[in-house]
């Protein structure tokens, strides 16, 4: 489990320029969960994942990882990647390595692994986020921005973390590249494994989390399950966001059909009205 107790993060606190990024967060997230965080530019999503990765240390507050308590005692930064690992928004502008393989294996080499197992955990990254073996020897700055992203989460993929964690996985990608991220996240990566998502768009969080963590000025705003965020439709003007078009719908079905699901694709309600006409 992932704690946050009472955790305050400022930035420049002695100057003009003092910053209070995250303000008394308090959160609990458990193994398996998939959790949204959404909230407007600069509201505290990067910082709060930073935290929770331990990359950054909170002003005040405890930050626990399972059984370890990062904030009280000294823990090697190679204990928690094993557990927590981050996959930044634009990735792709950190890469170091002259071939794909050698980019992926950058993380799993660093925790110590032998040849043989860093190489079975680069090609079943490689395989998982959708890409073949013909990859390996190619250089990664020669790739399109779809194929570059895959490969930027594949290197934190091949850590094998209980907690992953993607800033914007999606962002600046066109229409196939978004669909072939956001069926990786979905589709591929076990149910066991702690998925944590920052994001600005409302139809990933509907096909994707099942728990929302909503921020305002660095303040928790609302946590909770996807239908309770999505149901309160002043919380979501508040923070500047839109109902997914998808979620509207199958509410309006529900005057015709009372019992009609919230659906996260056209293609769930088009399979919905399909059973109704059928039932
Ligand atoms: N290293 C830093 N030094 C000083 N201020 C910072 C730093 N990082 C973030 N901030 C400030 O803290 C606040 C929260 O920033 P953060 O990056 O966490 O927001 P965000 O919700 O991720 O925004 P975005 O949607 O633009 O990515 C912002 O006002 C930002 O300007
Ligand atoms: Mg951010």
């Amino acid at each position: 489990m992932l704690q946050l107790k009472s955790v305050f993060v400022t930035y420049d606190p002695h100057t003009h320029f003092k910053k209070e990024a995250l303000v008394d967060v308090n959160l609990k997230i458990d193994l398996g969960e998939k959790v949204a965080i959404v909230g407007r530019i600069g509201s505290g999503k990067s910082t709060l994942i930073e935290v929770l990765a331990g990359l950054i240390k909170p002003s005040k507050g405890e930050v626990i990882i399972d059984s370890l308590n990062i904030t009280a005692d000294k823990i090697l930064r190679r204990e928690i990647v094993k557990k927590i690992s981050v996959v930044f928004q634009y990735p792709e502008e950190q890469f170091f390595a002259e071939t794909v393989f050698e980019e992926i294996a950058f993380g799993p080499r660093n925790l110590g692994l032998s040849d043989s197992l860093v190489k079975e955990h680069v090609e079943k990254a490689l395989l998982d986020v959708g890409l073949d073996s013909s990859y390996l020897d190619k250089s990664p700055f020669g790739l399109s921005g779809g194929e570059k992203r895959k490969i930027a989460i594949a290197s934190i993929v091949a850590i094998n973390p209980t907690y992953l964690i993607l800033d914007e996985p999606t962002s600046n990608l066109d229409y196939a590249g978004k669909q072939s991220i956001l069926y990786y996240i979905k589709e591929k990566i076990s149910i066991d494994k702690t998925v944590i998502f920052v994001t600005h768009d409302m139809d990933e969080v509907l096909g994707i989390a099942d728990r929302v963590i909503a921020l305002r000025e660095g303040r928790i705003l609302f946590d909770g399950s996807v239908n309770a965020f999505f149901e309160d439709a002043q919380l979501i003007q508040e923070i500047g966001l839109d109902t997914p078009f998808t979620f509207s719908f199958s509410k309006r079905l529900r005057s015709c059909f009372p019992d009609f699901p919230n659906c996260s694709t056209i293609d769930g309600i088009v399979d919905q009205l399909r059973q109704k006409k059928n039932g």
